[in-house]
């Protein structure tokens, strides 16, 4: 084995997906980045989970819209709702945020705890963010913004996962 192949680090990298509700943008993001990492043969290197700033859907699961459009794409959704504890912000190498309401929630819970989370939008991954770093909110909109919010969650954990990979060495 090469010298640098023994340094490389397979310590897992712990990823937490964060929106509002924890039913719609981040079960979706969880399901498209495990999916994205099982292609890769990537799974023991990561810990994947979602959360959500409220509790407004508590031991829930994810919206049947969220689930049936991520189905479409072959990804089975089995997250159940949580809000995000105080555990998380200290235990997960990166936090990513799904709107300016989320992070900046995050943000005021990370520091009311004094917690140095690291924190940011999921959207700084989006090649086609074009400047707007949201993902919006579907939950009170038709079905086309489901799509739209697997499309940009698609493209975004694409650009996640290549940059832990570059920064790892993977
Ligand atoms: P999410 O969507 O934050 O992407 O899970 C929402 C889910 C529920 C509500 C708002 C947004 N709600 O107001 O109940």
């Amino acid at each position: 084995m090469r010298e640098e192949e023994l340094e490389r680090d397979t310590s897992p990298v712990s990823v937490l997906f964060v929106c509002l509700g924890n039913i719609c943008r981040s079960p979706l993001a969880e399901g498209v980045f495990r999916g994205l990492i099982r292609d890769a043969g990537l799974e023991d290197r990561f810990e994947i989970d979602s959360a959500g700033t409220s509790g407004y859907h508590d031991g829930g699961s994810a919206d049947p819209r969220t689930i049936e459009v991520a189905r479409r794409r072959g990804i089975t959704l089995d997250s159940v709702s949580r809000r995000v504890t105080v555990s998380d912000l200290k235990r997960f190498d990166r936090i990513l945020a799904m709107d300016n309401d989320n992070i900046a929630e995050l943000k005021r819970f990370a520091a009311q705890v004094g917690v140095d989370a690291p924190i940011r939008m999921l959207r700084e991954f989006d090649v086609e963010a074009a400047g707007d770093l949201e993902v919006p909110d579907p939950y009170y909109g038709g079905g086309r913004g489901f799509e739209r919010v697997q499309e940009i969650v698609e493209r975004s954990c694409g650009g996640l996962l290549d940059e832990i990979r570059r920064e790892r060495g993977w």
